[in-house]
């Protein structure tokens, strides 16, 4: 079921390349903290145009996803989107912010393997969620070149990032 569904829902994302954008939920799978699976991304509003993605279980507030070439947008019901924007690597750190924030975002995602939403770039080593300052798990990128070399904290996992069939 689970499958059948994603297989329709990657069908229709393939399909769609010339028409409207086909959205998605964006919904985390494969982590081994259990409470970390399951989630939807919803943008959480930080200040003007600007929000961190948090994961929730209530599809109800989660943000609906497309991708438009390789930018990962949010339809907001506006004439303008949100887009994915991954803070840099720049500070030796191990995992680095996600944004969700108005306008398009950065380039280069992409639905590898027919299944699974990644940013195709070589500093890129996955996704990570952890329980953090807004009460609510929030995803992070983890930086390839550094993983492995700082453990994690204990309320942070690994996570897949899966597009997921918006049912009205
Ligand atoms: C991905 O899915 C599309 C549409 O179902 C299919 O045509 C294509 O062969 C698939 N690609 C891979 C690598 O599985
Ligand atoms: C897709 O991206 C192009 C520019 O890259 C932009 O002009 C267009 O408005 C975007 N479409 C949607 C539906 O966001
Ligand atoms: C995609 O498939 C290849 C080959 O099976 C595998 O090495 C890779 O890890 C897969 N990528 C993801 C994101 O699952
Ligand atoms: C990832 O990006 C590289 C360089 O931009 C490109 O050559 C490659 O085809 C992309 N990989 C996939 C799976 O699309
Ligand atoms: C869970 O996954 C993390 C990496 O995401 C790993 O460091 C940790 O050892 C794993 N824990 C268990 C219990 O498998």
């Amino acid at each position: 079921m689970l499958f059948k569904s994603l297989s329709l829902a990657v069908a229709s994302l393939v399909a769609s390349s010339l028409a409207a954008p086909s959205e998605f939920y964006l919904k985390t799978t494969g982590s081994n903290i259990t409470a970390h699976n399951d989630l939807y991304v919803e943008a959480y509003h930080t200040g003007a145009g600007l929000s961190d993605p948090v994961l929730t279980t209530v599809t109800a507030n989660a943000g609906h996803f497309y991708l438009n070439e390789t930018y990962l947008q949010m339809d907001i019901g506006q004439e303008f989107s949100y887009g994915f924007d991954l803070g840099g690597a720049t500070n030796y750190a191990a995992w680095e912010f996600v944004e969700i924030n108005a306008g398009q975002g950065v380039p280069g995602f992409e639905l590898e393997n027919n299944s699974t939403i990644v940013w195709n770039n070589t500093e890129f080593g996955g996704w990570l969620a952890c329980d953090w300052w807004h009460g609510a798990p929030q995803l992070f990128w983890i930086v390839a070149y550094e993983e492995g070399a700082i453990p994690y904290p204990s309320s942070c996992s690994e996570v897949d990032l899966i597009p997921a069939a918006i049912s009205s």
